[in-house]
């Protein structure tokens, strides 16, 4: 599959879904995509012309955020059915885990309910407390996730 353009759009209230955002970003980059960072704090809508979607958000209420959730609903339509996706997110590591429901999985199942393709299971980034931080590895966790996810657009 030759795909090399995609988005990963976020949002994030004290940086550190941001913070995973970029790493997933600096993953797919690495596995060889073109890659533009949307923050939701700054950007509601997205341009044409991507090719894949990798979607994130921070969990509130064991839930995705209202900012995120909005997006998928303005954004995710017809145009993007049977095109490939991820999800990530960041969660309170006693909830996140334990599996206990996330952002992640809220953005995933949406998004295949929407009829998009899964380049891999959802990504929760723990963090240690309301404001974070990340885990000490959870920037190269992330980055992972981005590359595996990248390498899967390959082939
Ligand atoms: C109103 C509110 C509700 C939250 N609810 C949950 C929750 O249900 N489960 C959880 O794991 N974390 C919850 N959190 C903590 C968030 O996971 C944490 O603030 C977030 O992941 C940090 O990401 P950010 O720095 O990108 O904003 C909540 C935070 C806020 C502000």
């Amino acid at each position: 599959m030759s795909v090399v353009r995609g988005a990963v759009v976020y949002y994030s209230r004290y940086g550190n879904n941001e913070k995973t955002a970029e790493g997933v970003a600096q993953g797919l980059r690495e596995a060889g995509h073109e890659v533009e960072l949307v923050n939701l704090k700054a950007n509601k809508e997205l341009a044409p012309g991507y090719d894949f979607l990798v979607v994130g958000s921070p969990t509130r209420g064991g839930r995705n955020s209202g900012p995120v959730r909005k997006f998928i609903k303005k954004n995710v339509g017809e145009q993007w059915r049977g095109k490939p996706f991820a999800a990530f997110g960041t969660c309170m590591h006693q909830t996140c885990e334990k599996g206990q429901p996330s952002a992640a999985g809220e953005i995933h199942t949406e998004m295949e309910a929407r009829g998009m393709e899964p380049l891999a299971d959802s990504f929760d980034n723990p963090v240690s407390g309301m404001k974070g931080p990340l885990a000490a590895d959870g920037e190269e966790r992330a980055r992972s996730f981005g590359r595996e996810a990248g390498e899967k657009l390959r082939g």
